[in-house]
């Protein structure tokens, strides 16, 4: 089968907050032929300002807060409802802060990404980037990997190094991180979406890399 009649991918990009990632996301599927489209933006904050970012591009939202439902497995189960309707192919975590529960990782295994600023498995957690900025690390970057039980630990899919210049401020290499974030959550997604991503145990492996 020619990749061309091969069914388009289905992502959902599930954000809390700014959605930068998600902009990248929507601003490289209009640009590229990627068999993709983005057919949901999920949220657990109905103020995360990714919402207004999809909303501008007519991308559906769907906002489901915690708090409204009786457990925590009950939230899992309707957020994991939602993607079967929509028949989502990929989900892409983008700043999206609550932990997944390893029932709903199980479910969708290996159809969850996620991206985080630094080199894992150094500086995992909420703050990576100011944690390796902090400690006084010459190079941190940027990972982008599958979700699996643990925080910040699935298999990882691309990784890209950020040097930290002696004249960086916090904010000065967030910007540089984040510039990274944009370049490489994209690139990643297009490989899972041109079906090149395999993994062996923890190693993913890139087919036809060599030809790039
Ligand atoms: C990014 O730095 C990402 O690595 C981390 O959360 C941040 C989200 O930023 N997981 P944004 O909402 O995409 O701007």
């Amino acid at each position: 089968m020619s990749s061309s009649s091969k069914q388009a991918k289905k992502l959902a990009v599930f954000a809390s907050g700014y959605g930068s990632n998600l902009a990248a996301i929507i601003q490289y599927l209009d640009n590229h032929s990627i068999n993709a489209s983005l057919a949901l933006v999920f949220s657990d904050n109905p103020e995360a300002y990714a919402l207004e970012r999809a909303r501008k591009h007519n991308i559906k939202t769907c906002v489901m807060e915690p708090e409204d439902f009786k457990s925590r497995q009950d939230y899992d189960q309707n957020i994991a409802g939602v993607m079967e309707t929509e028949q989502v192919d990929l989900i892409v975590l983008a700043g999206f802060m609550l932990l997944l529960s390893s029932w709903f990782v199980d479910r969708f295994k290996n159809r969850i990404m996620n991206i985080h600023p630094s080199l894992l498995p150094c500086f995992k957690g909420m703050h990576g980037i100011s944690d390796a900025f902090n400690y006084g690390v010459k190079i941190t970057g940027v990972t982008v990997h599958f979700v699996d039980g643990k925080l910040d630990h699935g298999p990882i899919i691309l990784q890209k190094e950020v040097p930290v210049d002696q004249a960086d401020t916090l904010s000065s290499l967030e910007e540089k991180v984040h510039k990274v974030e944009h370049k490489l959550y994209p690139e990643a997604i297009r490989f899972f979406c041109e079906d090149r991503l395999q993994i062996k145990e923890r190693k993913v492996i890139i087919t036809g890399i060599e030809k790039e």
